[in-house]
């Protein structure tokens, strides 16, 4: 049985002046939820939007799955009016959340789906208590903030790490990649295990993100239909030299 891979575009990458259109555009292609950056300017060095334009998207986009991303300080205190803005998942940073299992029950608690974010440097390891309480992890392959970056390779042995103690605790959340996700980083993130992945400059960088979401989406799904015997994982996943932007 092949596995189910789901494509989540990033709106963070979309026209904001036409944020609704654009984003009904990479639904159309396959997108099966929308990922929603939020960002505050201190925990990443970016600003994007707040609970009001998630509520207004949600009026265009009512049975839409909003993945909201809070990539913000104390996001405890916002779980509440994103919620009510019409978030469906909600995921937090573990760096950003000292008391991550009250977090995690916080969010559950407003009816929405939780999930737990590491970024590049933090281990898998850091989140073993928490696992059974979540419904992605999601693991992200850039350094948060800005999209349009480069794949960071090491982030597949993450995912690796994650199916592989999923399957030994038996437990089921989902394994999300968020950065860099595009054509030809697509087939080594299937191959590692991701079953979520979040686009944004592969999709609404530019032309049609309709066809965009499409190629990308067939393109994972393709990487799925392979003989398990014939995937072999590159095995060069050791560190490699990235850019990182600061603004
Ligand atoms: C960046 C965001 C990402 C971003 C990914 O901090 O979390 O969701 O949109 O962008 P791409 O797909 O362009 O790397
Ligand atoms: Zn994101």
């Amino acid at each position: 049985m092949p596995r189910t891979v789901e494509l989540a575009p990033s709106i963070l990458s979309a026209n904001f002046a036409n944020l609704a259109a654009h984003a009904k555009q990479a639904l159309e292609g396959g997108g099966t939820l929308l990922h929603v950056d939020i960002m505050d300017g201190h925990f990443v060095p970016n600003l994007t939007i707040g609970p009001p334009v998630v509520a207004s998207l949600r009026k265009a986009l009512p049975d839409t799955i909003f993945d909201c991303h809070l990539m913000i300080e104390s996001p405890d205190e916002f779980i509440p009016p994103f919620a009510e803005a019409g978030a469906t998942w909600i995921s937090v940073h573990q760096e950003a959340c000292i008391h991550l299992d009250r977090v995690l029950h916080h969010i559950a608690d407003h009816g929405c789906k939780a999930g737990v974010v590491l970024n590049p440097a933090t281990p898998v390891e850091t989140l073993s208590e928490v696992l059974e309480l979540v419904h992605h992890v999601l693991v992200m392959s850039i350094n948060p903030g800005f999209g349009g970056q480069e794949f960071i390779r090491y982030s597949l042995k993450k995912m690796q790490q994650l199916v592989r103690i999923r399957e030994e605790r038996g437990l089921d959340f989902h394994i999300e990649v968020d950065g860099g996700v595009a054509l030809d980083t697509v087939a080594d993130i299937v191959r590692a295990g991701a079953d979520l992945l979040v686009a944004g400059n592969a999709v609404f960088g530019r032309g049609d993100a309709k066809q965009n979401a499409r190629e990308l989406l067939d393109a994972a799904r393709d990487t799925t239909l392979t003989a398990p015997e014939t995937i072999t994982m590159a095995n060069d996943l050791g560190f490699r030299p990235h850019r990182v932007p600061t603004r």
